[in-house]
């Protein structure tokens, strides 16, 4: 079923109320128009004011903090019209500061760099850049104060049809040891079922970008347990294997007969435990997988068969890296206060590959001045 606006079923229940009190015509409702309103998430230990604006167009509402441009909360309905928070994350500020980073980046935006850079290190028009090492032995999601631990600029935006958050930040240049004063926006555009996120960047020297979010989903809903039975979707016949510290090895692998094939749709715990020295390395699913094709197109789909819910995911980008949310520890409790153990989201973070800065053969992630880096990435919602 496609999803229905809960809005439009009260209505028809109401309208067959009212015909069976009376044969007056009743009132025809509009579909509500898409709404953006915010509220003080809390307040950091500097005096910043961080705020939350909540996007709803009908059946979706989604809950952004400027703190790490963070997807706080994303309601969406099961096949039966039952809303659930699809993403894992916490319930305070506090949760968000003190163990999202280091920890799991619950639903933030990561920049400058997402995912690994190999020993902090990279090399650019000759010049060597060191990066804080936050992942041993390597630099993970733009080093230890990277973009999802900033609070942007948010201007919220609304049109008949759609309602956006716009959030500005400026990183200084040398901020994390990368060169370049860098302008980053990213808009979040909530329209119908699907969230669009568009990211743009420029800088005043050249330096290297990869800006994604991390957002980990449970379509069961947040809390409720495991996703090894969700069925992935992957429109990629190659991936970029790894070494022992998930940095690639530079090859491209074919999918083509191991548990990396998700060209149709497969259990993600069908294979994660096979023997496969890939998902040894970083304890289930955290690997680069390269798109076919080009231009914006689905890269990945995600379904829950209990719930009906349907998460199609579409992109510019290259590559998507899929993490079964393996080093989730028991450790944090989430959201609605459940535990978070292995296996209880996933993430699919559209991207360049990790470390290109140090493989000339992949896709650069170089920008220079005068360029403008931009890509989009959009998540849409059924269920059936
Ligand atoms: C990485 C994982 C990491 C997780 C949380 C993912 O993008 O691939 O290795 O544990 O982010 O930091």
């Amino acid at each position: 079923m496609l999803i229905r606006p809960m809005r439009t079923r009260l209505v028809g229940l109401a309208m067959l109320a009212g015909l069976m009190t009376s044969f007056s015509a009743p009132a025809v409702e509009a579909a509500p128009r898409p709404d953006i309103t915010k509220d003080l998430f809390g307040t950091l230990s500097d005096g910043t004011q961080v705020w939350r604006y909540t996007l709803t167009s009908g059946v979706l509402r989604v809950r952004i903090i400027t703190y790490g441009g963070i997807v706080q909360r994303l309601d969406a309905p099961d096949k039966h019209g039952h809303q659930a928070n699809v993403v894992l994350g916490f319930p305070d500020l506090a949760g968000y500061v003190e163990k999202n980073n280091p920890g799991p980046y619950f639903g933030a935006l990561i920049g400058r760099y997402a995912n690994r850079i190999a020993k902090g290190t990279f090399t650019l028009d000759g010049k060597t850049y060191h990066l804080p090492i936050n992942n041993d032995p390597n630099s993970l999601h733009g080093g230890t104060k990277g973009f999802d631990t900033k609070v942007w600029n948010a201007t919220p935006g609304r049109t008949s049809d759609e309602v956006s958050l716009r959030l500005d930040y400026t990183s200084p240049d040398g901020e994390m040891g990368y060169p370049g004063t860098l302008k980053a926006t990213t808009t979040y555009t909530l329209r119908g079922s699907a969230l669009r996120v568009d990211y743009q960047a420029t800088t005043d020297k050249a330096t290297v970008v990869n800006l994604t979010n991390h957002s980990y989903w449970n379509l069961g809903g947040e809390g409720t347990g495991g996703i090894y039975g969700n069925r992935l979707q992957l429109n990629a016949s190659h991936y970029t294997p790894v070494d022992s510290t998930l940095i690639p090895t530079g090859q491209i692998a074919p999918v083509a007969g191991t548990p990396m094939d998700f060209r149709r749709p497969t259990a993600v715990g069908a294979r994660i435990r096979d023997d496969f020295q890939q998902l040894a390395y970083g304890q289930g699913y955290d690997h680069n997988w390269v798109l076919d094709g080009s231009g914006f197109r689905l890269a990945a789909r995600v379904s829950d068969p209990d719930s009906g819910r349907v998460l199609s995911i579409s992109t510019d980008q290259p590559g998507i890296q899929f993490y079964s949310g393996n080093f989730l520890d028991g450790t944090l409790y989430g959201t609605s206060g459940h535990q978070y153990r292995q296996g209880d989201g996933l993430a699919l973070e559209t991207q360049h590959f990790p470390d290109s800065p140090n493989h000339p053969a992949f896709p650069s992630t170089v920008l220079r001045p005068g360029q403008t880096y931009r890509t989009a990435t959009s998540f849409a919602f059924s269920a059936h």
